[in-house]
C-alpha cells in the first residue's frame, strides 16, 4: 500500500529529478530547543520533532508554526500536563491573538506518540505535518515562527486549553533542500532567527499608530501635564481649572485610544482580549475615566462639607495610573507583529516615565513652602473671612 503511494506520488512528481528525503534543524540556544524538520517529497510530508532541554511542567508551552506570523499559521502548540504526559495541539488564529483548535485549513497533522515523552535530559514533540512545505515553494527558505513561554504550563491533557502570551518568539528559515540519509541534521546557514519585519501602511498599522499617538500623548504628556499642573501650580496659580480641562482631554485621548484597540483586535478577525495589555488597557481606560470623576465630586464633596479624605484616593490613583501605563506600553510594542517596533521606543517611554516621576517627587520638597503660604493664606482668609475652595490636593487649604 505504501509502496503504492509513494509510487504514484512519484508520477505525479514526474517533474522531480529524484524524488527523496531533505531535513534540516534550527537551534535556539537561548530557551535550549532544536527543532528538526524531515521533509519527505514523496509522501508530501514534514516530519517535526521539537526537542527542549526542559522537563515536565517546566517546558511551559511551546509553539511552532508555518509562514512569516501568526495570522494564518498552521501550529503545533505542546505543552506537559501534570501527569507528565505530552499534549501537543494544531491550532491557528487569525491575527495576534490566541490560537485556537478552531477554523484549521491546513491538512490534520498526526502525533508521533512514541517519540513525544518528556524525561530528566529533555522534552520531544513529535509530529507529521501532510502537505507541507507546499509543492511549488521555496523549499530552500521554508518560513516558520517560533514561541515559547516557560512559566504558562496548561495543567490539563485538553488540547484547547487556554495558554497566555509567547515570553518569546522568532523566526526560523529551513533549507529544505538538505539531501537526508538518516543520522545527525546539521542546520543550514539559511536556518536563522533574524526577524523579519514587514512595514507596509496598512490600514490595521495605521489604526495601530493613531492608537499608539493617542496614548503616548495622553499617558506621557497630557496626564502628567495636568498632575504637574496639580503639583506644582498651587503655590503658583489657580490651578484646578486647568488641572481639570487638561486631564479631561487625556481621558478623551485614552477612550479614543481604547476605541482604536477594540478596532485593531476586531480587524484581526478576532473577539479574544486574552492578551495583557488589552486587559490592562481596559483597565486603566475604566479608572482613568473613575479618577475624573472622583476629581469632580471630591472637589464638590470639599466645597460642600470640607471632607477631603476621597482626594488623597485621587492622589494615590493617579499616581498608579501613570506607574501602570508605561507598562502596559511596552507590552503594547511586544505586540505589534510583524511591523517590530525598535525596542527603543519602549524604552524611550519608560525612560521619560521614570524622568517625570524624579521631577514629581522632587516636587514634593515644595510642600514645606506650600504650608506656610497655606498658613499665611488662613491667617488673611480669617482676618478678612474669605472662603477657599479647590482642596483635591488637600494641602492647600488646611482649615479643617
Ligand atoms: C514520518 O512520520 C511518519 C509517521 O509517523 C512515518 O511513517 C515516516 O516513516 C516518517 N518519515 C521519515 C522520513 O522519517
Amino acid at each position: 500500500m505504501r509502496l503504492l503511494r509513494s509510487a504514484a506520488a512519484l508520477a505525479v512528481a514526474a517533474g522531480v529529478a529524484h524524488a527523496s528525503v531533505f531535513a534540516d534543524s534550527f537551534t535556539q540556544s537561548q530557551y535550549g530547543f532544536t527543532l528538526q524538520a524531515i521533509y519527505d517529497s514523496d509522501a508530501g510530508h514534514t516530519n517535526f520533532t521539537l526537542h527542549t532541554l526542559n522537563s515536565g511542567q517546566a517546558v511551559g508551552w511551546m509553539g511552532i508554526g508555518t509562514g512569516e506570523q501568526m495570522a494564518g499559521s498552521n501550529m503545533m502548540v505542546g505543552w506537559v500536563n501534570t501527569d507528565n504526559t505530552v499534549v501537543i495541539s494544531q491550532r491557528t488564529t487569525a491575527g495576534e491573538i490566541m490560537p485556537t483548535t478552531k477554523n484549521i485549513k491546513a491538512q490534520r497533522f498526526t502525533v508521533d506518540k512514541t517519540l513525544s515523552k518528556t524525561q530528566s535530559s529533555g522534552t520531544t514533540f513529535a509530529w507529521s505535518q501532510p502537505g507541507f512545505p507546499e509543492a511549488g515553494g521555496n523549499m530552500q527558505m521554508v518560513n516558520m515562527i517560533w514561541a515559547v513561554n516557560p512559566s504558562d504550563a496548561p495543567a490539563t491533557a485538553d488540547t484547547s486549553a487556554t495558554i497566555y502570551k509567547h515570553a518569546s518568539r522568532g523566526f526560523i528559515t529551513l533549507d529544505l533542500t538538505k539531501p537526508y540519509t538518516g543520522g545527525a541534521i546539521t542546520a543550514s546557514d539559511a536556518s536563522s532567527g533574524a526577524p523579519k519585519a514587514s512595514r507596509t501602511m496598512s490600514m490595521r498599522n495605521s489604526i495601530i499608530i493613531a492608537h499608539m499617538v493617542l496614548s503616548i500623548v495622553a499617558w506621557l504628556i497630557l496626564m502628567p501635564a495636568g498632575i504637574f499642573i496639580a503639583r506644582f501650580g498651587r503655590t503658583a496659580f489657580t490651578w484646578l481649572p486647568k488641572h481639570r480641562i487638561v486631564q479631561t482631554v487625556s481621558i478623551a485621548f485614552i477612550l479614543i485610544a481604547m476605541g482604536l484597540g477594540f478596532a485593531i483586535v476586531k480587524s484581526e478577525g478576532g473577539v479574544d482580549f486574552s492578551q495583557r495589555h488589552h486587559k490592562l488597557g481596559f483597565v486603566l481606560a475604566m479608572l482613568a475615566v473613575f479618577q475624573g470623576l472622583l476629581g469632580q465630586f471630591g472637589h464638590m464633596l470639599w466645597n460642600a462639607k470640607r471632607i477631603r479624605v476621597q482626594n488623597y484616593l485621587h492622589i494615590i490613583i493617579g499616581i498608579v495610573l501613570f506607574g501602570l501605563a508605561p507598562w502596559n506600553m511596552a507590552l503594547g510594542f511586544d505586540l505589534w507583529v510583524p511591523w517590530y517596533p525598535s525596542v527603543a521606543g519602549k524604552y524611550v517611554c519608560i525612560a521619560w516615565a521614570a524622568l517625570l516621576g524624579v521631577v514629581y517627587i522632587c516636587g514634593l520638597a515644595l510642600l514645606p513652602r506650600e504650608f506656610k503660604t497655606d498658613r499665611k493664606a488662613q491667617e488673611l482668609r480669617a482676618a478678612i473671612r474669605i472662603d477657599s475652595n479647590d482642596d483635591v490636593g488637600g494641602q492647600h487649604d488646611r482649615k479643617a
